[in-house]
């Protein structure tokens, strides 16, 4: 049998008098065909017979003109809390708002950044950085990163020394949405199961939730604990280092990388200077 998962609804929409579960089950099956039809659709649309790693290009590179994020909810336009927001750019108010509602202060989404999947995440460091760490508290932990075999490969600000655009800007965060175990699209709470509770546990490991959940072999990664990691080309085997979210658990050997990310005003833009840390798909 199929295992199901239960998808979250937006408790916005309960209160609004919407009757029946408070979730909505789907198997894996269906949920690879929903993550894959997000991919595909926007290849597809972007860029015809190109491989993905065309779409890796940076706006220069003749894709698109446009750095913004936008919100990504297709098929979960009634679920997610962004889902009335589909495709339309992401601002930073729009976290906030929704991290207000979150006893970890933190909030996610789906999103489309230059055509390939990301997930952004809001975590309310500036108000928690100086206080006691404890669970429930969620910050932004720099941390020291390992490879696929254990070996300590480097510290997150060996990387942000030489580009301070790497730490996260505002609060936020935004991580490339391809599961480095088979390249699956992990979620920000699409499902509902403890690791994607809304608590949290300091150290980059598997307790606690707020975690990226990757519904395919259930890998999680967690958000808040940013490290460097190391990963390799599928196609060419070229290895390279990268500022990344630490894989909590599951099948997955390495964490996702991060994007970097600016403001332009309220609405969050990518950076496009780190697209080979994007590659291992290819
Ligand atoms: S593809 Fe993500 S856990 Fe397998």
């Amino acid at each position: 049998m199929s295992r199901e998962y239960d998808l979250k609804v937006d408790p916005a929409t309960l209160a609004g008098g919407a009757s029946g579960s408070s979730s909505t089950s789907i198997n894996r099956r269906q949920f690879l065909k929903y993550g894959f039809n997000t991919a595909t659709g926007v290849l597809a649309a972007s860029l015809g017979v190109l491989g993905f790693s065309a779409i890796l290009l940076p706006p220069g590179g003749g894709v698109s003109g446009d750095l913004g994020v936008v919100f990504w909810a297709k098929g979960r336009e009634d679920e997610a809390w962004y889902g009335a927001k589909h495709e339309q750019p992401m601002t930073r108010t729009d976290f906030v708002n929704e991290a207000a509602k979150s006893s970890t202060g933190t909030s996610g989404a789906a999103g489309i950044w230059n055509g390939v999947p990301v997930v952004v995440t809001y975590v309310d460091h500036a108000k928690n950085k100086d206080t006691p760490v404890f669970n429930g508290k969620a910050r932004f932990q720099f941390m020291e990163g390992y490879d696929e075999t254990g070996k300590r490969i480097g510290h997150f600000e060996d990387l942000s020394d030489v580009d301070p655009r790497i730490f996260p800007s505002d609060n936020l965060v935004m991580i490339f949405g391809r599961c480095t175990h088979l390249c699956c699209i992990p979620g920000w709470q699409l499902v509902s199961n403890s690791y994607t509770d809304d608590s949290w546990t300091p150290g980059g490991g598997d307790g606690g939730g707020t975690k990226l959940f990757c519904i395919c072999h259930s890998s999680r990664f967690d958000p808040t604990a940013l490290e460097m990691n190391s990963n390799r080309n599928r196609s060419s085997g070229a290895t390279f280092s990268y500022a990344g979210i630490r894989r909590a658990g599951g099948p997955a050997p390495v964490g996702l990388p991060l994007i970097p990310i600016q403001l332009n005003g309220d609405v969050i833009e990518g950076i496009t200077d780190y697209i080979d840390w994007y590659t291992y798909c290819d």
